[in-house]
């Protein structure tokens, strides 16, 4: 398995992968890979901020780190899908490795995820990772078949985790 720069290339990959998702679950995720238009604008997204994970050459994951704006310039988002044929395979846990990577070496602070409210598998995988729940936000999902949902806003101290590589050799690898 490899992880690569969301390209051209991928586009139809990750159309694939989108079909293989239940109508359901493709309304409940923030980023629309379902939709041919919105894969063809990140594929020509210069800030390079969306990633796939391919397994012989096939889609099987994907992931974004969002940088915000303004006064949230120092925090990213991230976003993470696994194609349901591979899951539970630690896929979303290195996707989400990968993000939290290049947020550190791109000199962001903190990271954050949105995760539906009640997901206990999903709030699981990152709070294992070092995410804690800072909010829960009623009401403030609306799915792509209109139905509402409470929202779980989790975030991450990647300054924290610089600060103990910056002091161990690890930073070399992750930086150069
Ligand atoms: C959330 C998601 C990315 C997880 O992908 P994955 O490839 O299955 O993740 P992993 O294999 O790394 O899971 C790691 C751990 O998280 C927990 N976990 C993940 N999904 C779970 C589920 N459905 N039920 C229970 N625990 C779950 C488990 O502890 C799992 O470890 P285990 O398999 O050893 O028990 C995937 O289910 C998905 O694409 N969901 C839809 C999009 C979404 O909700 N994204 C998150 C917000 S952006």
């Amino acid at each position: 398995m490899n992880i690569e720069v969301f390209g051209p290339q991928h586009v139809d990959g990750l159309g694939a992968f989108a079909a293989e998702m239940g109508p359901g679950e493709l309304a409940v995720i923030k980023e629309d890979i379902g939709d041919p238009d919105a894969r063809a604008k990140w594929a020509a997204d210069g800030r390079h901020c969306r990633w796939v994970a391919l397994d012989r050459g096939e889609v099987v994951g994907f992931g974004a780190l969002i940088p915000l704006a303004g006064w949230s310039s120092h925090v990213g988002e991230i976003r993470v899908v696994t194609r349901p044929s591979h899951r539970r395979r630690g896929l979303g846990t290195a996707m989400a490795g990968h993000l939290l990577g290049r947020a550190i070496v791109g000199g962001l602070a903190k990271v954050t995820v949105e995760v539906v409210a009640g997901d206990a598998g999903t709030l699981g995988l990152f709070e294992q990772m070092g995410f804690r729940p800072e909010a829960q936000l009623a009401d403030h999902i609306r799915d792509r078949n209109g139905r509402s949902r409470d929202l779980v806003l989790l975030a991450h101290d990647v300054e924290q985790v610089r600060a103990s590589l910056d002091s161990t050799s690890a930073a070399d690898s992750l930086y150069h």
